[in-house]
């Protein structure tokens, strides 16, 4: 069965027809052609496909796209351009914080989120261990716990995301 929705990418409005049981992930690299979130184990495990979804971070890959009609979705690609990088693609590339690459986009997405989490005082599992706050690093693991980087490029992703974040 198909449905009409309308989904607000990167600030572009797209009003199109989709089965109903095409994921966002699918609809955003199938049908409009958005292809920074990646397909890594479609299951919820791995944060390849991280997008913000009305400005919260979730797995492209578990959502329904008839279920998200009307929300507002940010991806890697609509942060910057390659002449003008939003700070924390910059960072990224500053701290060579990437080996192959396929992780990054959602790892950038999903780092732009929980800076966003951090600074409204959500707490993360890091803080609430003991109720008081972590090691900034060990937040900043905490909160990136979902993205995945099969490169182990862990090392430089952290001091990436602790620049923006300083
Ligand atoms: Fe969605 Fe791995 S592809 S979490």
């Amino acid at each position: 069965m198909d449905a009409e929705i309308t989904l607000t990418v990167d600030g572009t409005r797209h009003r199109f027809t989709v089965d109903t049981r095409t994921t966002v992930l699918d609809a955003l690299r199938e049908r409009l052609g958005v292809t920074s979130p990646k397909k890594g184990c479609d299951h919820g495990q791995c944060g390849a496909c991280t997008v913000l979804l009305d400005g919260v971070r979730a797995n492209s890959c578990l959502l329904l796209a008839v279920a998200c009609g009307g929300s507002r979705v940010g991806t890697a690609e609509g942060l910057g351009t390659a002449e003008d990088p939003h700070p924390m693609q910059r960072s990224f590339v500053e701290h060579d914080a990437l080996q192959c690459g396929y992780c990054t986009p959602g790892q950038v997405i999903s780092a732009v989120g929980a800076l966003d989490e951090w600074a409204a005082g959500t707490p993360s599992a890091a803080t609430r261990r003991d109720g008081t706050p972590a090691d900034p690093d060990d937040e900043i693991r905490e909160r990136m716990s979902g993205n995945l980087c099969r490169c182990g490029a862990y090392a430089n992703i952290v001091p990436a995301i602790r620049e923006v974040s300083d």
